[in-house]
């Protein structure tokens, strides 16, 4: 038998709490042992809960149960989460979290004080929900050079939009849908602010590429300046709008890494990804493109991927997985303002289409109303700006900036 605590028992943790009660059996099949929750950490009581004696409101009593071999964080937030996990690390317990902030903040300190004290540290879980792509892009890729890595990794916003471009919901109606299912962030800025999203692309991108690529390093548009509007104008030119998160290896080794809203082509494998799914392509050089897709959020499929590192931790506590990347600084990515992309725009006013076409050159462009919308040929960001820029001093109203994803 091999004990285990869950810190937290919100939608995540009742999930993991409830996988590893009703797939008892399975579980001990796959490991030859029963995993036994000894304890679950929250402040709340859940006196209807079958395991109601198990919870405890003191860390104390998890970090020094010395029975207790590995520790799962579903608390979110970083505080008190990595406090905690630095101390089971510490302690010499193995811990599976899905708190993407926590990787995304901490990554490569927690993943060196795991390797220091031979214990594991994983988190499946805190990108793409229920869909395999940790696990996947450490092992089963590792002998490709990945020259990029792109995907809808948030399903909160991959929600609002699909509600919006099939239904022409409105954001605000979307987005409480989206919280009632249990898709949202305690805080649903860091959904539709794209935060969320950048933090997962920084962790495929520091899993990619051996170097942590800290959130602050990382240009993050989110999706609240998208209207109705810009979804029916998209789909008129064949594309429909979707956050992405995308990280490009460039050919002198530096990384092009961004999350922004994206015009997707309806022929791209990521266009039809819709709801609170996720789909990510991991293009390597050895296996060309590969797309994984499932359901990002929610309670179950998140759960199922933490239990995943709960058997793996639980098979490996003697030995550690081998999941490592070093600490950066930032100096290998480039100013998004170098990146290149033909770009959206939406404009109104007098001449406009004239006055984009001698700014821009070759563009494309649909009517609707008293709008314009223009699709420019690839164009560095900072140029786009300054042309946008020149575009309002002629008089011309710049409603919508977009970039074209080439994915
Ligand atoms: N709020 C996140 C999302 C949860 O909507 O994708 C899963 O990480």
């Amino acid at each position: 038998m091999v004990s285990v605590a869950i810190m937290g028992h919100g939608v995540v943790g009742s999930g993991v709490a409830e996988i590893l009660l009703t797939h008892k059996q399975k579980l001990f099949a796959s490991l030859g042992e029963e995993i036994y929750i000894k304890k679950i950490l929250d402040l709340r009581e859940f006196p209807d809960s079958p395991i109601a004696d198990r919870f405890t409101k003191d860390f104390e009593e998890i970090i020094n149960d010395l029975e207790i071999r590995v520790v799962v964080e579903v608390m979110g937030g970083l505080n008190p989460a990595y406090d905690y996990v630095k101390r089971c690390l510490k302690a010499g317990k193995s811990v599976a979290t899905s708190n993407k902030e926590l990787v995304a903040a901490h990554g490569a300190e927690l993943l060196a004080i795991a390797k220091e004290e031979n214990v594991n540290f994983m988190f499946e879980a805190s990108v793409g929900g229920g869909i395999p792509i940790i696990r996947p892009m450490n092992q089963c890729l590792v002998a490709n050079n990945v020259g990029e890595v792109a995907g809808i990794l948030n399903g909160t916003t991959n929600f609002i939009l699909t509600k919006m471009i099939e239904d022409g919901m409105q954001f605000a109606d979307a987005l409480k849908l989206a919280q009632d299912l249990g898709f949202a962030e305690r805080n649903p800025a860091a959904d539709i602010e794209g935060h969320d999203a950048c933090r997962k692309i920084c962790i495929l991108a520091s899993l990619a590429y051996g170097r942590h690529v800290y959130p602050d390093s990382v240009h993050t548009e989110g999706i609240t300046d998208i209207t109705l509007n810009d979804v029916k104008l998209a789909k008129e030119f064949g594309y429909v709008i979707k956050l992405i998160g995308k990280v490009k290896k460039l050919s002198d080794g530096s990384l092009d890494i961004l999350t922004a809203p994206m015009l997707v082509p309806l022929n791209s494998q990521l266009s039809s990804i819709d709801y609170e799914f996720n789909g990510i392509m991991v293009r390597g050089d050895c296996t060309g493109d590969v797309v994984f897709y499932g359901k990002g959020a929610g309670k179950l499929p998140t759960a199922s991927a933490v239990v995943a590192d709960i058997v793996d931790c639980c098979k490996h506590l003697k030995a550690r997985r081998f999941l490592f990347w070093a600490d950066g600084d930032g100096s290998n990515i480039i100013d998004y303002k170098d990146s290149v992309s033909a770009m959206y725009l939406r404009v109104s006013g007098d001449d406009a289409e004239a006055k984009a076409q001698k700014l821009f050159g070759e563009i494309s462009t649909v009517r609707s109303g008293g709008e314009l919308a223009v699709i420019t040929p690839e164009i560095r960001y900072g140029d786009c700006q300054s042309k946008c820029a020149e575009l309002r001093d002629s008089g011309v109203n710049v409603l919508s900036v977009i970039r074209i994803g080439d994915i």
